[in-house]
């Protein structure tokens, strides 16, 4: 299949006075309708390159196509209205609004950027709401559901306008294992059906070894990228095992 993202020698850096640099030239793809878990230790970057391919920051470096378009330079907020139509998001957190029903929040992003909802869409949320089982709880506020009702609810959030891409970032973080994977069964299971691009980063190898590759970054860099289809999920086991990375060390003085 086609790429529908494609990022060239990205790289991050932070801070004017200390300069960070976070992303040391990355080159990575993502093709359509792909599942690809984002692994690696914690400070390795993955956020960071989540951020800068979803279109929420802009590398300091590098070249960015998102579906044929260019977003390589330029001024993050331009891209603002693409993101909001074609790019669905699931945080650590959910970020539902305590001041409305969980349907309402559902259409919230569609209010904020387009007004009233049309007809259709309310209809697909409600379709989002049943399959996630989540009709008994429509009208009642984020304050008077569980956990993992109000992960659900920001993954329909996510779904509703049918993005071509999804990012979560550790999706389930705050939930406990078993509520966790289930949460994330239904995402998977709704994002293959859409034919979802889906990029997640987890810290969760069982939920890792469910998508179709896995990438690993340590340090800001590409680790290891692997795809389950071609290593099977024993090799898979053991690439997760084994500490070392495809890339060289550059402490190591090239021995
Ligand atoms: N806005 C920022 N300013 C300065 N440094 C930052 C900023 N955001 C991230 N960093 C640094 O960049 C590095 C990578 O951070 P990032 O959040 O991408 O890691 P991560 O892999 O997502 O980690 P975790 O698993 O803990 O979420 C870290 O060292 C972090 O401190
Ligand atoms: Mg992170």
């Amino acid at each position: 299949m086609a790429d529908i993202i494609t990022a060239r020698s990205l790289v991050k850096r932070f801070g004017k006075v200390v300069r960070t640099e976070v992303l040391h030239g990355l080159d990575v793809a993502f093709e359509k309708g792909a599942l690809t878990a984002v692994i690696g230790p914690s400070g390795s970057g993955k956020t960071t390159l989540l951020n800068i391919i979803s279109l929420l920051e802009s590398p300091s470096e590098g070249e960015l196509v998102i579906e044929g378009r260019d977003f390589s330079a330029g001024d993050i907020n331009r891209y603002a209205a693409y993101r909001n139509a074609h790019i669905g998001f699931v945080f650590q957190f959910h970020y539902l609004l305590p001041e409305f029903t969980a349907l309402e929040n559902i259409l919230l992003p569609y209010w904020i950027g387009r007004g009233r909802p049309p007809a259709p869409l309310i209809e697909r949320a409600l379709s989002l709401m049943k399959d996630m089982a989540m009709l008994p709880i429509k009208d009642k506020y984020p304050n008077q559901i569980s956990g993992g009702e109000q992960q659900r609810v920001a993954i329909a959030r996510a779904l509703v306008q049918e993005p071509k891409i999804v990012f979560a970032d550790e999706p389930t973080g705050n939930l406990d294992r078993e509520t966790g994977s289930a949460v994330l069964g239904i995402m998977t299971r709704m994002i293959r059906d859409l034919g979802t691009t889906l990029v997640i980063v987890t810290h969760d190898r069982e939920i890792a070894l469910k998508a179709d590759r896995i990438l690993e970054l340590v340090d800001g860099r590409i680790c290891k990228d692997f795809r389950l289809a071609e290593t099977g999920e024993r090799a898979a086991r053991e690439l997760l095992e084994d500490r070392s990375c495809d890339f060289e060390d550059p402490n190591d003085g090239g021995g």
